[in-house]
């Protein structure tokens, strides 16, 4: 065993954490630690590695084991030290050694003795055998793998947000290769690329892992083991999260019934007590049922329902038709070019989710929406009686740690008296005395839960939120879908949530080649989309190839496909007026992107399709509208109560719905072909 609890009990004052909990960590074992927010699994990992102590039980921790141990306290840590020398410090010794080496080197030299000979011999040997001679090149591939470019390696640690400083830690410690890693939610701060790398990465770990996080889909690939902090118990499965979630069920199950049961014989024994009591001869069979019943070891309603946080963003004023407009906006940090004369516009009823891989910006196109970022080219409007709020990635370390909860709700300028923050602190079940706990100690889950109620006092009709699902349980993440799904405002947010994204958006933007690309759809089309275009491009470029080859053959001088710089655009459509144009309504144009492209040719042939586009986008909306009828109609009893006219309804309905299918298919054909177009201009 490396380390482990033994009847451990903890409390903070009067609240226990754990009550005679025992659980022990085997080599080789990769758990994954879950619980609601606030149960108490940061603090478990503050026990194992000694932080606290428990006040019963022991905490067991073989001599030898060395732990590695990422949190969140670890963003006080600064240096001016390169983000590669401080991943590199993981190899102490060897960089020790290395000096070493230097030093005794020169010495050799000078002297050419035998006995420093052997002590240099030596350290090579011990250099050797660390490997020593690769770890620029491991270091360097375990930062690539965490998302950092090359060019970034050699610039001051200091100089990096809390999210990357997080990740050069999470790269020393898994280069030091601890026999136990203890990693408090570390997919906090990494996009998809760099989970998916970590992921593989930690699959092979030679030691075990506890992993705290609210992700199942990470739990799943991950973990062969969940523990599971649950009314004050440690609850483990042996298995991964889906696993976990069947077998939770059928004790969730068990232990219900046997309460049910243990709750019958309870009163029927209070029965018999009351009976018993009245007369004297029985008094002495009433005590000593009540001794019994006294002694019972009581099972726990495990259906006690965990009290809900009630998010509801309410909105007070609605704005004009356009809330935010972007004009050719160019903005880099020196070098790094974020965007380059991009233009967009975030409209009335959007409802935006901005994604891609960290670094990409988007935290930074968040702030320039939101004004707090300069820019150095373009114009950014701000629309007619928006009301903003902004809830920002270090939203969470931006909280006074000095402050009670209250305090820090006071503070953000609401109109709300106590009272009234008090009721609404008690929606993010913070009830009674919690609101004055200081901010300092409260778990991640619960600032976040904290800095979520700020955003919500505002009464925003303009939300732009910076992965607000990070640090929240997934029962919180859900609800926080429901509320965002019912918000009457408009919203942009940047997550790497596919699932929260797929839930909560109507519209995508992506940053691709320093330009804001936007699809209008949810996130399942989008996805589905992007196969499609790859696809595509794909046999274009096949075709392409063939082609390329016949005219050489033939000694053709034709020119080059550019099929392989196809760009997803949509945005711009909105832009271009398109122009009458001769020809069909027919989707008959689509063939058009398998020849080769002639660009007077693309633009007459785009406008056409625009045209189609548009023609299409009225007559489906129409459709819809008469198909909602109709479907009301059958409800209706004045037709349902007739039998002829609730076939015709019926019949009605169900045309409209083929031609709906139909025209929506020819819908995306065109929206295709528009995208092909577009990437030619
Ligand atoms: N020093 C402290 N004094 C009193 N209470 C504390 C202290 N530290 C933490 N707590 C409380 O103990 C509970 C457990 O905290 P902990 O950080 O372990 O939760 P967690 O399970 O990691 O939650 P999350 O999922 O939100 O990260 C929380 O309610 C927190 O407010
Ligand atoms: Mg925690």
């Amino acid at each position: 065993m490396l380390a482990g609890f033994q009847n451990v009990t903890f409390e903070f004052g009067a609240r226990a954490i754990v009550e005679e909990a025992t659980w022990h960590i085997q080599p080789g074992e990769r758990i994954g630690l879950i619980g609601y927010n606030g149960t108490g699994k940061s603090t478990l990992l503050k026990l194992l590695v000694g932080e606290y102590q428990p006040s019963k039980g022991t905490v067991e921790r073989s001599r030898t084991t060395s732990i590695g141990y990422l949190h969140q306290d670890l963003l006080s840590f600064d240096t001016n030290d390169s983000i590669l020398q401080v991943a590199m410090s993981a190899f102490e010794r060897v960089l020790q050694l290395e000096k070493e080496i230097e030093e005794i080197g020169k010495e050799l030299e000078k002297t050419g003795d035998e006995k420093t000979l052997h002590e240099y011999t030596d350290r090579l040997h011990e250099l050797e055998t660390l490997g020593g001679y690769n770890i620029h090149h491991k270091t360097e591939e375990v930062l690539q793998g965490l998302g950092f470019e090359n060019a970034a390696l050699q610039r001051p640690y200091k100089e990096f947000s809390g999210g990357w400083r997080m990740r050069v830690l999470l790269a020393k410690m898994i280069l030091q290769q601890p026999d136990l890693l203890l990693l408090d939610e570390p997919t906090n701060h990494l996009d998809l690329p760099s989970i998916e790398w970590l992921e593989k990465y930690l699959l092979h770990y030679q030691g075990s892992v506890v992993i705290v996080s609210h992700d199942k889909y990470f739990l799943n690939r991950m973990v062969t083991k969940i523990v599971e902090v649950y009314q004050q118990e440690l609850h483990i499965y042996n298995g991964n999260y889906d696993y976990y979630e069947k077998e939770k069920a059928i004790r969730v199950e068990m232990q219900q019934k046997a309460y049910e049961n243990q709750q019958d014989y309870i009163r029927q024994n209070e029965r018999l007590v009351e009976r018993f009591r009245a007369k004297a001869s029985k008094a002495a069979m009433a005590q000593s049922i009540m001794k019994k019943l006294d002694k019972l070891d009581r099972i726990e309603d495990a259906e006690i329902e965990r009290p809900n946080i009630r998010i509801n963003f309410r909105v007070d004023k609605t704005p004009g038709r356009v809330l935010v407009e972007l004009k050719h906006v160019s903005k880099a940090f020196g070098e790094n070019v974020i965007i380059e004369n991009s233009s967009v516009e975030i409209d009335r009823g959007d409802k935006i989710a901005l994604i891609g891989a960290n670094g990409k910006g988007k935290s930074t196109l968040l702030r320039i929406i939101a004004g707090v970022e300069n820019f150095s080219k373009g114009e950014r409007k701000w629309g007619h009686n928006v009301e903003e709020s902004f809830y920002a990635q270090h939203q969470l370390e931006a909280l006074n740690v000095n402050n009670t909860i209250l305090d820090e709700m006071k503070e953000c300028g609401s109109q709300m008296n106590e009272l009234e923050l008090r009721g609404l602190l008690g929606c993010f079940l913070f009830s009674g005395d919690d609101s004055d706990k200081k901010i300092k100690i409260l778990s991640g889950g619960e600032k976040a839960r904290v800095a979520l109620a700020k955003t919500i006092v505002s009464k925003a009709n303009f939300l732009m939120l910076d992965e607000p699902t990070n640090h929240l349980d997934m029962h919180s993440c859900d609800l926080l879908i429901d509320a965002l799904t019912k918000y009457e405002g408009s919203m942009i947010l940047v997550s790497h949530d596919r699932y929260f994204v797929s839930k909560t958006a109507n519209k995508i933007w992506e940053i691709i080649d320093h330009e804001i690309k936007e699809f209008k759809g949810g996130y399942e089309e989008y996805v589905a989309w992007k196969e499609r275009m790859a696809k595509q491009e794909k046999e274009q470029a096949a075709k392409d190839k063939a082609q390329g080859t016949r005219d050489k053959e033939q000694g053709g001088k034709n020119k080059k496909s550019e099929a392989g710089s196809q760009k997803p655009e949509v945005g711009k459509q909105k832009t271009e007026k398109p122009n009458e144009s001769k020809g069909s309504n027919q989707a008959s144009g689509i063939r058009h992107h398998s020849s080769p492209p002639i660009n007077k040719d693309d633009k007459k042939e785009l406008q056409k399709q625009q045209k189609i586009f548009q023609q299409l986008e009225e007559r489906i909306a129409t459709l819809n509208k008469k198909k909602s009828e109709l479907e009301a109609s059958l409800v209706d009893p004045a037709i349902y109560s007739d039998k002829t006219k609730f076939v015709q309804a019926e019949s009605d309905y169900k045309k409209s719905g083929d031609e709906l299918a139909k025209l929506n298919a020819e819908y995306e054909k065109v929206f295709e072909t528009i995208m092909q177009l577009e990437a030619k201009q």
